[in-house]
């Protein structure tokens, strides 16, 4: 190889290793978010033009059909859900009622003796019984 071959083969591989690494760079750099100048600069709201309006939406329960224990009923099934949820359900036997209620105690913590269950479960086997 000759001087000048040597020298153009060497210029080359140093270009190759520039461009390498300038590519590794900007691969690197591709996925960081450009924070703004001003990050810790407050944002003020919006000044209102008019009244504050407040809406209430209306919250109905259903009306619940009267039967032994509907108080019971009432106040220990509207912890976490609506009545409407215990409504809809199709009619059951007892033995069900039981099984669904003893679900709410056991599995998501409704805080009823065995007692206040077998009132309850009066309530829906005459209310939504079969
Ligand atoms: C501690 C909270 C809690 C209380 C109190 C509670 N439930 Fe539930 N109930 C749940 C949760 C959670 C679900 C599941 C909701 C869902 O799947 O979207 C549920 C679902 C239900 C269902 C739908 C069918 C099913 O098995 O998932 C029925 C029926 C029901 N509850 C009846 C009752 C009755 C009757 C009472 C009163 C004894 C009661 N619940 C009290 C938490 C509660």
């Amino acid at each position: 190889m000759s001087g000048g071959r040597r020298w153009t083969v060497g210029f080359l591989i140093v270009l190759l290793a520039l461009g390498a690494v300038i590519s590794y760079a900007g691969i690197q750099g591709a996925g960081r978010p450009v924070l703004p100048t001003n990050a810790d600069e407050r944002v003020e709201p919006l000044p209102t033009t008019g009244p504050v309006v407040r809406i209430d939406l209306p919250h109905e329960e259903p009306e619940l059909p009267p039967g032994p224990n509907r108080e019971q009923f009432r106040n220990a099934c509207t912890v976490c859900h609506s009545t409407r949820l215990v409504l809809t359900q199709p009619r059951l036997p007892a033995k069900k009622w039981d099984e669904v209620v003893h679900k709410m105690v056991a599995v998501y913590g409704a805080p009823l003796t065995r007692d206040e269950e077998h009132a309850i479960v009066g309530y829906l086997a005459t209310m939504q019984g079969n």
